[in-house]
């Protein structure tokens, strides 16, 4: 039980944190370091998607760069190992905008990476509305790819439908219902040529982050808050098949189908288990209601989410 003082502490920390300057925020940066080749061979592009989008758009920047003549492996950052970066000369990360930011396991997974002096990478989000923030999470994501010395590349966004339960009905919704479309892939193919142009060229990016009332909102407890507003989160006994989608899915290892049990305190609120679960027993009260995941809701507008042609011939 949240008490008077926890409140007024986390209030204290995000007043602290507010008047922090933000590390990537100052400038553009500009990493000026030598590419550890100008002719990749080897390409990883991994992504971390809990309704599939990120995992999508990575699939046909894959698809694309094999195309192209490269070796590339297409992964899910929960099952790969951030040690074995070093082994590619081409790295493209992926992952959704979730509370305005990158989500906090994508943040840790790329800070756990080893050195990757001269690499180069980029990064792509899919985001669910315009003002998601998602400039600024790109800028995170390729700060801390170029911490480690990589050579960041490129950045893009990609809009989808906003696979955020709690908001099924409201307006910003309904406007991405569609989405992914024929224009969001071109986006996407022309991301996939940028990239390898800019390598060819030897040409790094400069990013520099917007500073603007979204981004101090990025920096409020925005999980911590949504969770006080999450009621009820557990696993109904009765439904469930035993599939374990949601562990699977889980990033921080939350959630314990066989005991009906969601350990609240791991959490991070990205709505995952309830987003992939096929039998519907993955139960989450919002403000009192019940929600219901991702699949329910295709089912319920009639969507089909519309896939690239090239998957059709399309090996990775
Ligand atoms: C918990 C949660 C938080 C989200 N927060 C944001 C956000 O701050 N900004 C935004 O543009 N979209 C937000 N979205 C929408 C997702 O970014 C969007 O649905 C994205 O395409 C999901 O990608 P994925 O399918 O790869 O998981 C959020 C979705 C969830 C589930
Ligand atoms: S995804 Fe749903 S059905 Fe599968 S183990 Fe989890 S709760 Fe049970
Ligand atoms: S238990 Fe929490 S962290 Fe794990 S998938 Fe479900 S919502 Fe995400």
């Amino acid at each position: 039980m949240e008490t008077r003082r926890d409140f007024i502490k986390k209030s204290v920390v995000v007043c602290a944190a507010l008047s922090l300057p933000l590390p990537w925020a100052a400038n553009a940066q500009t990493v000026q370091r030598e590419f550890k080749t100008r002719d990749p061979k080897r390409a990883l592009v991994v992504s971390y998607s809990q309704s599939g989008f990120s995992a999508r758009y990575g699939k046909l920047i894959a698809c694309l760069l094999k195309d192209q003549g490269l070796t590339v492996e297409w992964a899910d950052m929960r099952r790969f190992d951030p040690k074995r970066l070093p082994d590619y000369d081409l790295i493209l990360v992926g992952s959704p905008v979730f509370y305005y930011d990158i989500p906090e396991n994508v943040a840790d997974w790329l800070s756990s990476a080893p050195k990757l002096t001269g690499i180069p990478v980029a990064a792509f989000v899919s985001f669910g509305g315009p003002e998601g923030n998602q400039h600024n999470a790109l800028c995170h994501a390729l700060h801390l790819l170029a911490e480690k010395e990589a050579v960041p590349v490129g950045m893009e966004a990609f809009r989808s439908i906003p696979a955020y339960p709690a908001s099924w009905d409201s307006a910003n919704q309904r406007s991405g219902e569609h989405l992914p479309d024929e224009a969001t892939y071109n986006r996407v193919r022309e991301f996939a040529k940028q990239i390898q142009e800019r390598v060819r060229q030897g040409q790094s990016l400069a990013y520099s982050s917007e500073i603007a009332l979204r981004e101090i909102v990025r920096m409020l407890p925005l999980v911590w808050l949504n969770k006080k507003a999450v009621g009820k989160h557990t696993v109904d006994g009765a439904k469930c098949i035993g599939c374990r989608t949601c562990v699977k899915m889980c990033p921080v290892d939350a959630i314990h189908p066989e005991r009906q049990f969601v350990d609240h305190d791991k959490c991070i609120a990205c709505f995952g288990c309830l987003n992939n679960c096929p039998a519907d027993a993955v139960v989450v009260e919002y403000r009192g209601n019940r929600l219901y995941g991702f699949p329910e809701y295709l089912k319920r507008r009639k969507i089909t989410i519309l896939e690239p042609p090239e998957f059709q011939h399309c090996k990775l």
